[in-house]
């Protein structure tokens, strides 16, 4: 038996429950392993709040990511005492996913952690400080230069704190937009060197403004993302991440034939596994002491609740780390 927070839908309503479950509940996949930590990412906030549609069927553990040691394995990629990290492959929206003291998966969707890596580093970065890496990878692989500002939108969230970090690490003058002011501090200590008032970026965009940016990771799509296209320095790359805002994108094509402006999209979900391994490698090298003060939570499993609907709210600083050994 092991213990899991079980989303279950009576009478058309979705609530999450603390259950003891055996293991005849997790699915037939050939790697069983014991979970220590999971995490709280936006997109367990929808599901958990039953916003999104991101589960369909029931009952279902959430937990997009978890990191944990293998028990028993079917397949010869893995072996007990692994310690392993899953993020994505629809595990916590079509699989069972992290919230629980056990979970079941495909050897191919795991990676082996590095030695040295600790379970906990790992999930205080979690699906959000992949995605990232993954988009900062992705601006450098497109041409993204330090002679001008580089904007985050969203900074004061999950992968808006982790992608400030990284980029002040790497040497880039970060522009963390936010709508919470009150963060410049937290925003500041993370290695911005200024914070904007996301009003700014919540007007109608023009067509084109003047070239300010270097490159922008964008976590919240709508007139966010398209203002900062169209503030764009000539041929500068733009990784679209998210949608906290929403999932329009209310631009023109100005800015992609008249400055070249590269606009790439991250995902992180079915992301291949050597991306996945480098995007890991080189945060551990970043950020080996993780976020600072006030970056990461953790919480027990029956905190995760509550904490879902102010993730959807926009109102998580930073990373929730789940300790699934705490009720
Ligand atoms: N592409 C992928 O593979 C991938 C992976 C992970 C996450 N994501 C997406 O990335 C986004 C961020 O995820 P997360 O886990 O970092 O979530 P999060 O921790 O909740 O961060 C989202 C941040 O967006 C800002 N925000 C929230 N509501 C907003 C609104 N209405 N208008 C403008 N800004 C708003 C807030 O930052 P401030 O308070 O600083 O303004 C909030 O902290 C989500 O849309 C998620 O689905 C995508």
């Amino acid at each position: 038996m092991f213990r899991a927070l079980l989303l279950e839908k009576t009478d058309g309503k979705v609530t999450a429950n603390l259950r003891q479950l055996d293991d005849s509940a997790l699915p037939d996949f050939p790697v069983t392993a014991k979970v220590s930590y999971s995490t709280l990412n936006y997109k367990d906030g929808l599901a958990i709040a039953d916003k999104g549609k991101i589960v369909r069927e029931f009952p279902l553990i959430p937990g997009i990511d978890w990191a944990g040691t293998v028990e028993t394995s079917d397949d010869d990629r893995f072996k007990a005492g692994d310690r392993v990290i899953l993020t994505g492959w629809g595990v916590g929206e079509q699989f069972h996913g992290g919230m629980a003291e056990r979970a079941r998966a495909k050897a191919e969707w795991l990676i082996k952690m590095p030695p040295g890596m600790d379970k906990k580093w790992a999930m205080s970065m979690g699906t959000a400080g992949l995605t990232a890496m993954l988009a900062v990878h992705a601006l450098e692989a497109n041409g993204l230069k330090k002679d001008r500002e580089v904007l985050v939108t969203g900074a004061a969230g999950g992968v808006g704190s982790v992608a400030v970090a990284i980029l002040a690490k790497l040497g880039h003058k970060v522009v963390a937009a936010t709508g919470r002011l009150e963060l410049e501090s937290y925003l500041k200590a993370l290695g911005a060197a200024s914070v904007m008032d996301r009003a700014e970026l919540a007007k109608p965009a023009k067509p084109l403004e003047g070239e300010r940016w270097a490159g922008v990771i964008d976590t919240v799509g709508g007139p966010a993302l398209a203002n900062a296209l169209a503030s764009m320095a000539y041929r500068a790359p733009v990784a679209a991440c998210g949608l906290a805002g929403s999932h329009d994108l209310p631009t023109t094509v100005m800015p992609f034939i008249l400055r070249g402006v590269k606009l790439i999209g991250i995902d992180s979900v079915r992301c291949p596994i050597p991306e996945r391994d480098a995007a890991w490698r080189k945060l551990a090298a970043l950020l080996p002491d993780g976020l600072p003060v006030g970056g990461t939570k953790i919480v027990g499993l029956s905190d995760v609740p509550a904490l879902a609907e102010q993730i959807v709210a926009g109102q998580i600083q930073g990373r929730i780390v789940i300790d699934v050994s705490q009720a």
